[in-house]
């Protein structure tokens, strides 16, 4: 993945420094007019993260009480972990974990206050795009639902069989009642 910075496709608005971010529900209109109707307005840049994002990662994975355990490994080749940002704050992280062929997608936080606004389904596609053809493995206790809209299937774990299989959120990090969802390789 290229380590340029590229912009949502998201408009996002909140009314002062503390209050949550609002979608921009307008239609047919530019981000720069919509930006000089809202002074708040910001766009959501995603990017390859660096070792200075991870503990800010790491604190919006802990918050959400997701495992923080390895987060400093996903910026090291052939791993990689893709961030939101407005410009400053990190925002929102997904990350994907090389093991062999396949890839781990772990992870995936948005701030609260900037969900629902696209954040989230924006890194999980970036994800897969970075991951190419591959099979891309995950496990979710909270998200099942979200992760089948963008495409993944349930499958039962012993399904899933190959290095993935020896990970830490495999083995140990996420408990047995995980549901493993799988976006099978494709042809490339
Ligand atoms: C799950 C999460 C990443 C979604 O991020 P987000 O930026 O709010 O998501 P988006 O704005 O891109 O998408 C919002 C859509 O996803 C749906 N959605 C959000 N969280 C969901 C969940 N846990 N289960 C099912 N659907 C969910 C919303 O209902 C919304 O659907 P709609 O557009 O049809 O109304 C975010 O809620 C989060 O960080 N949660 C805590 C951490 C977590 O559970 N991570 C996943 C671990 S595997």
């Amino acid at each position: 993945m290229s380590s340029g910075a590229s912009s949502l496709v998201v408009a996002f608005s909140r009314v002062g420094r503390s209050a949550p971010w609002r979608p921009v529900r307008r239609r047919g209109h530019r981000l720069g007019s919509v930006a000089g109707s809202f002074p708040m307005l910001a766009r959501a840049d995603l990017r390859c993260a660096t070792a200075a994002d991870v503990a800010a990662v790491a604190d919006l994975l802990a918050a959400a009480g997701l495992p923080t355990v390895g987060v400093e490994q996903l910026v090291r080749a052939p791993n990689v972990l893709v961030v939101a940002t407005d410009g400053r704050a990190v925002l929102g992280a997904v990350g994907l974990e090389a093991h062999g062929a396949q890839r781990l997608l772990r992870s995936l936080v948005v701030a609260p206050r900037a969900r629902s606004v696209g954040i989230g389904r924006s890194l999980v596609r970036r994800a897969l795009e970075v991951a190419g053809g591959r099979e891309v493995i995950l496990l979710t206790e909270t998200a099942p639902g979200f992760f089948e809209a963008l495409g993944f299937d349930t499958v039962e774990r012993a399904a899933v069989v190959g290095p993935v299989t020896t990970s830490g959120e495999w083995t140990s990090l996420c408990p047995d009642t995980a549901v493993v969802m799988r976006r099978a390789a494709t042809a490339t």
